[in-house]
Formats: C-alpha cells, sequence, structure tokens
C-alpha cells in the first residue's frame, strides 16, 4: 500500500526529540553478532526497515534471532546451516554485503547476492574483494552471487585506495579470528566504524586504532558472547537538527553525541544558527534568516554526504548563493528537481550544486528518489507555505524511526497517509 506525508508548513519546530540508535553501526554490528555461537545481547537497536529486513535474511540463513523489544535483540548464530544468502532477501539493502565478512570470518565460506540499496550512483564494492583476497580467500562472482571462500584466513597488510566505510568494516569483521595480524591503512574513521571495532572486542577480538586511519586487528581463535548498546545515529539527529534550522524554530536534539555532530553543527553556525553542546544533547536555535555558504562532503570527520540534501535544502531558503559540493557519490542530486517543484533555484553543475537562495518554499507533490534526499524533502515541506505531499516514503522508513511521530512532538503538522482521500481530508483539516 502506498503510503505519503502530507505536511502543513510554516510552524516553527520547537521542544525536544530523542535520537535511536545509529542505522548504519546496527547493520555492521547485526551481521557481526552471528561471528559466535553465543548469544549476542543489542540494545539501543532503531526500528526501521532497513534493520528488520537484515534481520530477516539472517534468519533465514538460520540464526536465531529474538526480539526481546523493539530495540533489544538477542541473536544466537550457532545453528547457521546455510552460508548463501539470496538475492531476494536483501535486494532491497546494501549492507547485506555485511554477511560476507561475518560469514567468511567465521566460516571461511560466504555466499551473498550482490547488494542493492538506495540508488545514488554506482557503488562498487571491489575494495570489499580486494581485501577479502588479501586475507587469502578465493573470490568469484557467480550468477550474481558473491562467492568468498578459504582454506583459512591469514593477517595481512591492506591498503584502500579510497576511503570507504563499507570496506574498512567488512575486512575487520573478516580479519577478526583471521591468523595473524591485519593491518587496514587508509581506513574510514566513521563513528559507526569505532563502534563496530568496540563491539567486536566485546566479542572478545583484538582491534586497535578504530577512528584513526590505520587500525591493526590481531586474529583471535574464537569470538564470545556480548551485550552492546548501539551508539546515537548521528544522520538523524543531524537531520532534527536542520529541521529546526529549516523552520526557525528550537529544538534539543537528546541522546546524541555532540562530536559526532561536529562538521553538522559548524555548517549551522556559519549560517546563523545557534547551537548549544550539552553532555549529550545539542540545542538548535534559528533566530531569522539564513546566509549562504559553501560545503564539500567528506568522509568523517568531514561533512556527511548523508546530510547532504538537508543541506542543500536549508540552504535553499537561506540569502544568496551557496555552493555544495559531492564528492563522495556521483549521482546524490536526483532530489533538486523535485525542489524545483517547491520554487527552489539550484542548477547543477556535474558534482556541485549551485544554490541561489529563495525566501521561501511553496508546498507542492514531490517525491522522495532516496532516503537521505526524502527527509530532506520532508524538511522544505516542514518549513514550506502551504501543503506538501511526499510519496515514495518508503525509502524514509528504511531509516528514520516513527519520523512522522517525532515531528508531531515538536509541534509539526504532518501525518502519514494512505490515500487521496485521507490527504484531502488533512487539507480541509489544516485549512
Ligand atoms: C556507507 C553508509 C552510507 C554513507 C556512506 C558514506 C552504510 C550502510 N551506508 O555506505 O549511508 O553514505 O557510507 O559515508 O553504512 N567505493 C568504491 N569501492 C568499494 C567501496 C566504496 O569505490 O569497494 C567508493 C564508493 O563508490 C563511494 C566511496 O567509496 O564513492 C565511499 O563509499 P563507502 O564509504 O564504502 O560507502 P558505503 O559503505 O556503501
Amino acid at each position: 500500500m502506498e503510503q505519503y506525508y502530507v505536511i502543513k508548513g510554516g510552524i516553527p519546530l520547537i521542544g525536544e526529540v530523542e535520537i535511536g540508535g545509529a542505522k548504519n553501526a546496527a547493520l555492521a554490528i547485526l551481521a557481526a553478532a552471528i561471528m559466535t555461537d553465543e548469544t549476542v545481547t543489542i540494545e539501543n537497536l532503531p526500528d526501521v526497515r532497513d534493520i528488520n529486513v537484515l534481520l530477516d535474511a539472517m534468519q533465514g540463513i538460520g540464526a536465531k534471532i529474538d526480539r526481546l523489544d523493539e530495540h533489544t535483540v538477542k541473536i544466537n548464530g550457532s545453528l547457521i546451516q546455510e552460508l548463501r544468502v539470496e538475492y531476494e532477501c536483501i535486494k532491497r539493502i546494501r549492507a547485506s554485503y555485511y554477511l560476507l565478512g561475518a560469514l567468511l570470518g567465521k566460516y571461511n565460506h560466504a555466499e551473498v547476492a550482490l547488494p542493492g540499496g538506495c540508488d545514488i550512483g554506482s557503488r562498487p564494492i571491489d575494495l570489499h574483494l580486494k581485501g577479502f583476497r588479501a586475507l587469502g580467500a578465493d573470490v568469484t562472482i557467480k550468477h550474481g552471487l558473491i562467492v568468498a571462500q578459504a582454506e583459512r584466513l591469514f593477517g595481512t597488510h591492506i591498503y584502500l585506495d579510497k576511503v570507504s566505510v563499507g570496506a574498512t568494516i567488512n575486512i575487520m569483521m573478516a580479519a577478526a579470528m583471521a591468523e595473524g595480524k591485519t593491518i587496514i591503512e587508509n581506513a574510514a574513521k566513521e563513528p559507526h566504524v569505532v563502534d563496530v571495532a568496540n563491539f567486536l572486542n566485546s566479542m572478545g577480538a583484538n582491534i586497535r586504532g578504530a577512528g584513526t586511519d590505520v587500525i591493526r586487528i590481531f586474529g583471535v581463535q574464537k569470538l564470545h558472547a556480548t551485550e552492546y548498546s548501539i551508539i546515537p545515529d548521528q544522520i538523524e539527529a543531524g537531520t532534527f537538527m536542520f529541521a529546526a534550522a529549516a523552520t526557525k524554530g528550537d529544538v534539543t536534539v537528546k541522546n546524541v553525541i555532540p562530536k559526532h555532530l561536529e562538521a553538522t553543527s559548524a555548517k549551522l553556525v556559519e549560517v546563523g544558527c545557534q547551537v548549544h553542546e550539552m553532555d549529550d544533547a545539542v540545542r538548535v536555535i534559528s533566530p531569522g534568516p539564513m546566509r549562504h555558504t559553501q560545503v564539500t562532503t567528506l568522509a568523517y570527520p568531514g561533512f556527511p554526504t548523508d546530510m547532504q540534501p538537508q543541506m542543500s535544502v536549508l540552504l535553499g531558503i537561506a540569502q544568496g548563493t551557496s555552493t555544495v559540493t559531492e564528492s563522495i557519490f556521483e549521482n546524490r542530486f536526483r532530489y533538486v528537481d523535485e525542489l524545483a517543484r517547491m520554487g527552489a533555484n539550484i542548477k547543477v553543475e556535474s558534482s556541485i550544486a549551485i544554490i541561489n537562495g529563495v525566501p521561501n518554499y511553496m508546498g507542492a507533490r514531490v517525491s522522495a528518489p532516496d532516503l537521505r534526499a526524502g527527509a530532506a524533502l520532508v524538511i522544505a515541506g516542514l518549513a514550506a507555505e502551504g501543503v506538501t505531499v511526499v510519496d515514495n516514503i518508503h525509502y524514509v522508513e528504511r531509516g528514520y524511526e516513527q519520523f512522522e511521530k517525532k515531528l508531531c512532538g515538536i509541534g509539526a503538522q504532518i501525518e502519514k497517509v494512505s490515500s487521496e482521500k485521507e490527504i484531502q481530508k488533512f487539507k480541509l483539516k489544516v485549512g
């Protein structure tokens, strides 16, 4: 059933919102949890579609999944029979590739369908495979499946040609039980790389240097049970911070690690917002018209590509001309045409969006082209004059838990509806 968000814009968001666990950390941690035969408990799990699809795929190969509540799961990988993860299970989530590293690390054998996920440009996994090969695995692609196998995996020295979150994590998992020492150079430094390393270490792995660009993994023979709580989602937090800014609101975003939000906070200050950091919260106050600026997406600690569409939406209603340069993915401006329907004046030239600020957006019917761009269009709708309808919200639900409810909690007028009739009803209600 197709569902839509309907939004009456122009209301400053005010209040407090709680952030959930990091989706991208959780995806890797869930996969890594099957690397022991003992039971692992994971807390602060976000209850979003990508997570539930991965859990289904894990159950499909024989892992025991016990959902204690929507944010806690117990996983036992001792009864895994099947080392093949079929396309049907995982075509909707790219991060299914983490099962490759986890299964290969534990059983020296994995077969996983080539991943799907958001269409934000060509997303190769050559670096993951290069890492597995360097550890001694034979890797081939047969009938849409990646098949990786080895007699044994051996520690080695791997230089990543590009900084890749996925490759860093996948190699770290595969190397956790390899014989000897593995060194990953030019590793990604994202908070979720650190979280996955901490998780593996809590299971008995010996990984050092996560969070720097050189990670050392000393292989161990066995991993054991653990209880682990996932870090807060920096992108969910950033999205609410930008929603506060775009609506000229005053929102305290709670249960975050402010250090992980530094690049996001810095840009908000540059455009004229106030950002107050507390121990585990940030408060964003947006006093009035915002100023233009320049942004380039970069690997952590740079400005995250997953906040790029939200940034463009904000700059679309800031004074003057801004530029947003996308340096990670080549096809991440597909939302610009949708935003133009709301009155934005944005021109894209290869990887740069040139944004001429307009006074405000006008409500329109728009379609979410991917997860983060979908969230960005919701922000535009919250700022806009009049009513906005966002289609294809299944993308947004891949990564945001109770998005509309959390927004309502800070004063937004937004509903999730499933028919034209309900859209009309909402319009009549809000006037
Ligand atoms: C992860 C995040 C995604 C985020 C991205 C960058 C998950 C599930 N997804 O994606 O939300 O936008 O990090 O922060 O955690 N590359 C290669 N070869 C490879 C792997 C990557 O060329 O084998 C390139 C990619 O095309 C891209 C760049 O490296 O240009 C970075 O990609 P990567 O960090 O791997 O992104 P993901 O792990 O897929």
